[in-house]
């Protein structure tokens, strides 16, 4: 007997119809070639469903015939049209390929949201430096639009965003709004100009021994390439930061984003599940985690 309803439906059907397990379906609303290589989408779930995210989580998009992939959630909860959510999708093989084909009106499938979010929770009231590395822009553009919108739950907000050249920045207008945001300190470094560049040039490391730390009650959220956690961290802590105040979320290939098939796993950690988000404490240890 169902639950809910009474019906006479086996436990397989009702799993069936679970949103982590079975694929809601979503309408394209807006799309956007943001470089060479990135697309940005603005999905509906049809049927007037919300997907219920927070900063953080991911989402399994799937394509008949094609198959499904992890992608992180751009937008904030926050946001101010309900029932939509965005993402930026790179492309690098068969189903992000596929994905960029995909235009205003066309249907892809919706499995989520997974994950564990950024601890919003813990974050308020202290001050947070969110740093993002190339693609890492995508996931953490939900929490710095979620801090924003929440400003005076946060203490000081620093922004430190970093990419290989300037034609590979990603929402460019919006990050000019956060730079006029009076009341959040904000840098950002190319690791080679083009002539028309007039900002700062090296690697994301480069920014931080500019940046105040208070250790009592500073967060670090880093999110970007493997190579780039490293070195973040690195000066964070001599910095004096504690490790369980810096926080970064990992990328592993996924299958079933449920804890199941195991193939986002290290060690006994499975990613898909106990992340992406970790503390560094949590992760440290962990070969292969950085
Ligand atoms: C939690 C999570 C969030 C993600 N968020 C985003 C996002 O917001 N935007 C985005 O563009 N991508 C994101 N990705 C990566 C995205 O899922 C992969 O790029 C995608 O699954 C590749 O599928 P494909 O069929 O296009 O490529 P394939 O044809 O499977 O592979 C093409 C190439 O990409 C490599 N590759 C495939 N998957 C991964 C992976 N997970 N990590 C590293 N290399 C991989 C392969 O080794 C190969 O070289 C995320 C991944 C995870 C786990
Ligand atoms: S993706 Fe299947 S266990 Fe994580």
């Amino acid at each position: 007997m169902c639950d809910c309803c009474g019906s006479h439906v086996s436990k397989v059907e009702r799993v069936a119809v679970d949103p982590l397990y079975s694929p809601m379906e979503g309408t394209i609303i807006r799309t956007k070639q943001m470089t060479e290589k990135e697309k940005f989408f603005e999905i509906k779930l049809d049927g007037g469903k919300e997907l219920g995210h927070m900063p953080g989580q991911f989402v399994q998009f799937s394509m008949f015939g094609i198959g499904e992939a992890p992608i992180s959630i751009s937008s904030s909860p926050t946001k101010k049209e309900k029932g939509t959510f965005e993402v930026c999708v790179r492309n690098v093989g068969m189903f992000t390929g596929m994905m960029h084909k995909l235009d205003v009106g066309d249907k892809i499938g919706v499995r989520g949201p997974f994950g564990r979010p950024f601890p919003i929770d813990e974050l308020k009231g202290n001050d947070i430096i969110m740093v993002a590395g190339g693609l890492g822009i995508v996931p953490l553009r939900s929490l710095i639009n979620f801090v924003i919108d929440k400003r005076r739950d946060f203490g000081e907000v620093t922004i430190l965003l970093g990419c290989k050249a300037p034609k590979d920045r990603l929402f460019t207008s919006e990050i000019d709004t956060w730079n006029r945001i009076t009341d959040i300190n904000y840098a950002c470094t190319v690791d080679k100009a083009d002539p028309d560049w007039k900002g700062n040039v090296g690697v994301i490391t480069t920014l931080i021994p500019g940046v105040d730390v208070d250790i009592n009650r500073t967060y670090a959220v880093i999110v970007g390439p493997p190579i780039m956690y490293k070195f973040v961290i690195a000066e964070l802590l001599r910095k004096g930061l504690p490790e369980k105040q810096i926080i970064l979320s990992l990328e592993r290939r996924m299958k079933c984003g449920l804890g199941k098939c195991g193939h986002c796993q290290i060690n006994e950690k499975y990613v898909c599940q106990d992340g992406p988000t970790f503390t560094y404490d949590e992760i440290k240890g962990l070969e292969e985690a950085l």
